[in-house]
């Protein structure tokens, strides 16, 4: 494994902004992650891991420390019942990667997840959802290094602290996860829960999974930007989950606010929604930043924006729901 100098972080994530890292390696398996922790111990460095850079808003300033890119590959069928498989998969594979291999083996569970442009760890990092499907439902259990002692660490999913975009993984840094097991279906039920995908299918019967595939691509194509084209890591912020007395607060003035199953006494609300029909910012713009034409809640680097520019764009944007709602929202990109 070869430990770089100065390497550009631009290169590395979709919203395309950062620094160099004064440090950079790619880890290929469990031995080039721990020489690269040992690296970054050894010379009193700070560390951090990342997959495809999908999910990050990188500094300007360059990073004095290592960045390790996860390229841990592989995936296999582990063990099979007439209900279930368990398919293992490494970290550093990409999710579509995983969801052709397991498609094209007759599994199914998380097609809905099509086209989220993340590597495996990285997915379950930050429990990836889409279109009324949550990885987590799917991880039997999560293996890796920690960092701190260089064990080998295995977590069930009970103990993953799965929560909306949430895990352990996301607190504590030092859990660098390797390899996954999944449990998926050998029979097929469509999930055609979320309203795009029912309106999409109406009443048609018998749908397979390569259709549901096929549905979410076009779904996703006509309202996501393309990170190849644009910079951009999908939704900048969370949904927020407030209190039943909030929304019915924010219900007087907004009565068509749509609202989703939360815990018991908080629903989930749309800021997709609120930024859109309530603050009237879809496509609001400033320099090179903007919030997405067609999907309010993405922010876009229009080319060239550096992390000052999104991060202020962002405070702006924050600043603006709460003068309407009085509701502080949080990100879900991870700042580096
Ligand atoms: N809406 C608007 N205007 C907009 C955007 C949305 O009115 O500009 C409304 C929609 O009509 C809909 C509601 O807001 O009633 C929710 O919008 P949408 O279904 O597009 O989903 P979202 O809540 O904006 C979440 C995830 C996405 C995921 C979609 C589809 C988060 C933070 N985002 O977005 O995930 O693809 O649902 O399931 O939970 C990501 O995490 O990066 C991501 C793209």
């Amino acid at each position: 494994m070869k430990i770089k100098q100065n390497i550009r972080l631009s290169e590395y994530n979709t919203f395309k902004t950062g620094g160099n890292a004064k440090f950079f390696c790619e880890v290929k398996n469990e031995g080039e992650l721990i020489e690269a922790i040992k690296f970054a111990k050894n010379n009193n460095l700070k560390f951090i891991v990342i997959g495809n850079g999908s999910n990050l808003l990188i500094k300007d300033e360059d990073y004095l420390g290592l960045v390790i890119k996860m390229s841990i590959k592989g995936k296999d069928i582990d063990s099979k019942n007439d209900v279930y498989t368990i398919v293992s998969t490494c970290a550093g594979e990409s999710f579509d990667g995983f969801i052709s291999f397991v498609v094209s083996k007759g599994l199914s569970g998380i097609e809905n997840l099509w086209n989220i442009p993340g590597t495996v760890g990285a997915s379950v990092v930050q429990n990836i959802g889409a279109y009324g499907t949550e990885v987590k439902d799917y991880i039997v259990s999560v293996e890796g290094i920690d960092a701190d002692s260089l064990n080998k660490f295995i977590y069930k999913n009970e103990n993953c602290n799965f929560g909306y975009r949430e895990s352990t993984f996301k607190k504590n840094k030092n859990l660098i996860i390797t390899k996954v097991f999944f449990k998926l279906n050998n029979a097929f039920i469509p999930n055609l829960e979320y309203p795009a995908l029912k309106d999409y299918f109406l009443d048609k019967k018998n749908i397979s999974i390569k259709e549901v595939i096929k549905a979410i691509g076009k779904i996703r194509k006509n309202k996501l930007p393309d990170w190849k084209v644009l910079g951009t890591a999908g939704s900048f912020f969370k949904n927020p989950i407030i209190s039943e007395k909030e929304y019915s607060d924010i219900l007087l003035k907004y009565p068509s606010l749509p609202k989703y199953l939360a815990e018991t006494g908080f629903v989930k609300i749309p800021l997709g929604f609120v930024l859109d029909k309530i603050c009237g910012l879809k496509g609001f713009k400033i320099g090179k930043v903007g919030l997405y034409e067609k999907q309010s809640l993405i922010i876009v680097n229009y080319g060239g924006a550096s992390y000052f520019e999104i991060n202020n764009f962002a405070k702006i944007i924050e600043e603006k729901v709460y003068e309407k709602i009085k509701i502080k929202i949080e990100r879900e990109v991870e700042v580096i």
